[in-house]
């Protein structure tokens, strides 16, 4: 997703319009991955039906839902604290209930109502539209569990209910779970199987957002590469499908031509995309459609093959490499991000050493990078021991950490003369006297205010940077405003 947004710095109260029919406060928080952030506002656009108004004041709620990540253990860990504190604020307000949705809510079930007696209520991801019932439950004092994944369930007909944005980004979700089973991976089993929702359902979404004001959407999936509508269902079964729903399908290229076209002012992104599943046909419609930003997150867990064997990734180094060259060949301006694990099981210094050779080819404009967790219950933990030690995995972490940091930094800086489009999002953090945007290729770029408003399009000469933000001045609106 676009992106992992660190566990440390996640958590973030949203707050829904006020509706003065809505009497009932609803606190909802949301931890981990884009696609969290937004079932949280499917899951308020749900609550809004039922009487209830986001509020950003824990203290107040009447309900409070906690949208969890389970992908590392430190993940979990950080949830667990935070409803430490919720245990705390329930003392002082009795009626206030506790919900946990997402993955945590799925991986644990039930036993999450035992482990942590302050938890009332639990509803995986595919079970937000039996909301209203389960609260029910839980105020004629039962405890509510459902946690059923489902094989059709995208929330296509609901209308999310945009929470604390910048009124000039959004999320639009387009597939739900996930069928590659990387060894690593909590997702396929916390998500469920990979699901595409109707791409006139997308359309209309990203058409209501365009009349709305909002100048920029991130279509989202786990794996997006892999998006196939024909006519709903599991992926799976499309080999199952009639002949005129083979014919009439639409795969992730002809969505994102789709979409493109619908909105020609719209900037569009997307997120994640799997190297496996990444088509040459993608490429050539990010290269047709000037509005589709230049922008690839691709993430590649290792340099090493053998390494990428034992994950299930279904591609070579030397075939990852092939599609980065491909990358540059279409789309020379793009920019390329990855996600790596260090200390996979098995992983030796050599393989280490292939992952930083291959940064050293690539060499991503930015990266996440993050030390394996055994994930229980994920093919890894069940079949390879988690054998490498603690300060290994660290040490390589920061290893390639320090590479990216780099990388990074040689991105930034060839940046730095150009003149390039930057989409205003909100105020530099550092300055109130600045605007804060990013360019086609993601870098935020930051600017004097002038008389630009957020949401304009702006072309920025820029004349500095740090090590991740360029530093420019505006020289006028671009041809896209
Ligand atoms: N396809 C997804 C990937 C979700 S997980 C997406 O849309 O982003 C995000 C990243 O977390 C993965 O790419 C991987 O680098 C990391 N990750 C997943 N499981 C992990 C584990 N068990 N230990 C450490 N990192 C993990
Ligand atoms: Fe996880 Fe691999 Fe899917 S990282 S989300 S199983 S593509």
């Amino acid at each position: 997703m676009e992106k992992i947004i660190d566990e440390k710095i996640q958590g973030q109260a949203l707050d829904l319009e006020k509706n003065d029919k809505n009497k009932r406060k609803l606190f909802i928080e949301s931890y981990g991955c884009a696609m969290n952030f937004s079932d949280s506002e499917i899951v308020a656009s749900i609550l809004a039906n039922e009487g209830f108004n986001t509020t950003q004041n824990l203290e107040d709620a009447d309900l409070v839902l906690v949208n969890t990540c389970s992908i590392r253990d430190k993940a979990e860990q950080t949830i667990r604290k935070r409803l430490q504190k919720y245990n705390a604020i329930k003392k002082i307000n009795p009626g206030m209930k506790v919900g946990v949705l997402g993955c945590m809510a799925e991986r644990l079930k039930e036993k999450f109502l035992e482990e942590e007696r302050i938890v009332d209520l639990v509803v995986g991801p595919d079970a937000y539209k039996d909301l209203p019932n389960l609260i029910k439950e839980v105020e004629d004092g039962r405890d509510a569990v459902n946690v059923i994944l489902s094989k059709d369930e995208t929330y296509g007909d609901i209308a999310p209910v945009r929470l604390g944005g910048n009124g000039v980004t959004a999320f639009v979700s387009i597939t739900r779970g996930c069928d590659n089973m990387c060894t690593f991976c909590v997702v396929p089993f916390t998500r469920g199987r990979e699901r595409s929702r109707d791409p006139q359902s997308i359309i209309n979404e990203v058409n209501d957002l365009a009349e709305k004001g909002y100048k920029e959407i991130t279509l989202l999936g786990q794996n997006v590469d892999s998006y196939l509508w024909y006519g709903g269902g599991l992926k799976k079964d499309f080999k199952n499908a009639s002949e005129i729903q083979k014919a009439t399908a639409t795969d992730f290229s002809q969505l994102l031509d789709l979409v493109a076209t619908a909105q020609p002012k719209m900037r569009i992104r997307f997120s994640t995309s799997n190297p496996q599943d990444m088509s040459i046909d993608v490429l050539h419609t990010m290269a047709k459609h000037k509005n589709i930003c230049d922008y690839i997150h691709l993430p590649v867990q290792s340099g090493s093959t053998r390494i990428l064997k034992e994950m299930n990734r279904q591609h070579t180094r030397e075939e990852y490499i092939e599609l980065i060259d491909n990358i540059r060949k279409i789309l020379p301006n793009c920019a390329i991000s990855q996600d790596m694990i260090t200390g996979f099981p098995t992983e030796t210094e050599e393989d280490h050493q292939d992952t930083l050779s291959l940064m050293e080819y690539v060499k991503y404009d930015y990266g996440y990078m993050f030390a394996y967790s055994e994930r229980p219950g994920t093919l890894a933990a069940r079949k390879i021991k988690d054998d490498v030690p603690e300060e290994v995995k660290k040490r390589r972490l920061s290893e390639i950490v320090t590479l990216q940091r780099e990388h990074c930094a040689f991105r930034t800086e060839a940046f730095v003369g150009q003149t390039l489009e930057v989409l205003i999002e909100k105020e530099s953090k550092k300055s109130d006297q600045h605007w804060a945007g990013r360019t086609s290729q993601n870098t935020v770029a930051v600017f004097d205010k002038e008389n630009y408003n957020k949401g304009d399009f702006v072309m920025v000469k820029i004349t500095d940077c740090t090590s991740a933000t360029l530093i420019g001045n505006a020289v006028g609106y671009s041809e896209n405003n």
